[in-house]
């Protein structure tokens, strides 16, 4: 059913929109995650949310340890801090190739969430998953790392930036059936 989606990269429009609470816990939403799963190993990546494969749906996808048992999903995620304490750390993004940044997190965070079967669960995680689950919550929102970088970062980013517009815009061009 899902086989077709594929990562989309920035500038697409759909990163930047707030995604929908999933309504129906049915085989659509297990086939989306499981595509979901699959992209994610694939791009050897440790979280991917929907969004990210272009569905405006509250769900993202984590692997931390990116072993094949250690796939987390969480649907309709709502975080609260644990810790006020935030700490910087590099963070890179499969919708934005060729940039890396260091970004402030709360140390310390929990997340209540619900599971494929619409279950709800919780759990509380510091460092490594903590940083994850807040990236990955993020793009529900339609917030990039760009959006969170300091002016010194985003400078640097500049030229990578353009790159993916330009890319964005050519390959939009073909889609219209134009020409380059
Ligand atoms: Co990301």
């Amino acid at each position: 059913m899902f086989e077709h989606l594929k990562i989309v990269q920035y500038p697409d429009p759909r990163l930047k929109r707030a995604s929908k609470p999933v309504t129906q816990f049915d085989d659509r939403l297990r086939s989306l995650v499981a595509r979901m799963i699959e992209l994610m190993h694939e791009s050897k990546g440790v979280g991917l949310a929907a969004p990210q494969v272009g569905e405006n749906l509250r769900v993202f996808v984590v692997n931390p340890s990116q072993e094949p048992g250690d796939d987390r999903v969480y649907i309709n995620p709502e975080l609260s801090e644990a810790s006020r304490v935030e700490d910087c750390a590099e963070e890179g993004c499969l919708s934005l190739p060729g940039i890396n940044a260091e970004i402030a997190r709360a140390t310390a965070v929990r997340i209540d969430a619900f599971d494929l079967e619409g279950k709800p669960f919780n759990d509380e995680q510091g460092g490594y998953i903590a940083r994850i689950w807040q990236h990955e919550f993020d793009h529900l929102n339609g917030t990039l790392i760009i959006d969170r970088m300091g002016m010194l970062a985003k400078l640097a980013a500049r030229k990578t930036l353009k790159e993916l517009e330009d890319a964005y815009a050519q390959e939009h061009a073909r889609a219209g059936g134009k020409k380059d």
